[in-house]
């Protein structure tokens, strides 16, 4: 459960990377593709190599996602409702892999804004990312 700080940490670290949270999600599921290769699986259709359009346009749309999870982040289930149909439905992605992309844009956080991510922030972010998971994992069955 995301505690008041924890909401207050989230926030801050969105409204700091503003406009920027598109291509640090670019950066983060490029980071995802290279380091954990078996992600690649769900994206036989899309060029994964470094600066791809592609890429660059899926992270504006993962980024519009948890721009819209974090202004509602006392019903991110009802925000993604959409988004949860989908990934349960449709595309079945492993819900291990929700963890690999959380750990990615953690680390694109600290390359981009070392001085946010303090011990409490990076625990307010991940569990704010744990959170949106679940919620896209919470139809599969
Ligand atoms: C599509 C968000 C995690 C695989 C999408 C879309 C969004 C999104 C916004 C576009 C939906 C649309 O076009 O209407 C998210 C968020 C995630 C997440 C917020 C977690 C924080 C993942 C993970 C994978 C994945 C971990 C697989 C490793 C896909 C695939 C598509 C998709 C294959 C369809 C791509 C296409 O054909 O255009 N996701 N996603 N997602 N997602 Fe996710």
């Amino acid at each position: 459960v995301l505690s008041a700080s924890d909401k207050t940490n989230v926030k801050s670290v969105f409204s700091k990377a503003g406009s920027q949270v598109d291509d640090l999600l670019g950066e983060a599921l490029e980071r995802m593709f290279t380091t954990y290769p078996q992600t690649k699986t769900y994206f036989p259709h899309f060029d994964l190599h470094h600066g791809s359009a592609q890429i660059k346009a899926h992270g504006k749309k993962v980024g519009a996602a948890l721009v819209e999870a974090c202004n509602h982040i006392d019903d991110i289930a009802g925000a993604l409702s959409k988004l949860s149909d989908l990934h349960a439905q449709k595309l079945r992605v492993d819900p291990v892999n929700f963890k690999l992309l959380g750990q990615c844009f953690l680390v694109v956080v600290a390359i981009h804004f070392p001085s946010v991510l303090t011990p409490e922030v990076h625990a307010s972010l991940d569990k704010f990312l744990c959170a949106v998971s679940a919620v896209l994992t919470a139809k599969y069955r």
